[in-house]
């Protein structure tokens, strides 16, 4: 394992109980707080997909804005942001996904992305894989081929990659 994965670990703060009681919330505020792991993060992602003809970088609202734009910029990548419904102010294209209570929607602008373009998702954490599926469905919908998906942390017992058709995951710790 990469030392600078193992430092990674340690810097995601657990916190149990959050936002209700039996939740592991995995906190990565902690991670962005120490410059040196954070940077590490950015150029583990940016190693992996600066040569792999990556023309978008897609992230979901909020968290994945967070990691997203650093690699879309290192890699000379379009950055698309993904949002909740009623954000983005021009045409768009929606997909639903369910949550463990009820529904939730993603929005992506029309004409961000091209047919033929290669596209990288990026988001925080994956857990049931439902957001990660539901941006992959809109890259695919406008055309484009998602080359991976590509997250900080997975909660591998919530299957998330299950459900992402076999698309291939990316991610650099895992959290049981
Ligand atoms: C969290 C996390 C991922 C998603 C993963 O986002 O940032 O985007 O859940 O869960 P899933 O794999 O079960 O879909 P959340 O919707 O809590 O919002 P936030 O990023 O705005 O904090
Ligand atoms: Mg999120």
């Amino acid at each position: 394992e990469d030392p600078r994965v193992r430092d990674i670990k340690t810097k995601i703060r657990v916190i149990p109980n959050f936002p209700k009681p039996g939740i592991m919330f995995q906190d990565i505020t902690t991670l962005l707080l120490d410059p040196k792991a954070f940077k590490d993060t950015i150029d583990l992602f940016v190693e992996r997909y600066k040569n792999r003809n990556i023309s978008v970088v897609a992230s979901i609202e909020a968290r994945g804005f967070i990691f997203g734009p650093p690699i879309a910029l290192a890699i000379g990548a379009k950055f698309v942001p993904l949002r909740k419904p009623r954000k983005l102010p021009g045409e768009v294209i929606s997909e639903e996904y369910v949550l463990e209570y009820g529904k939730d929607c993603l929005e992506m602008h029309v004409g961000a992305v091209e047919t033929g373009e290669r596209a990288l998702v990026v988001d925080d954490l994956v857990a049931t894989g439902g957001t990660l599926s539901a941006a992959m469905n809109l890259l695919e919908r406008a055309g484009a081929e998602v080359v991976e998906c590509a997250c900080v942390i997975e909660l591998p017992d919530l299957k998330g990659r299950e459900r992402l058709k076999g698309k291939p995951l990316f991610v650099l710790v895992e959290s049981h």
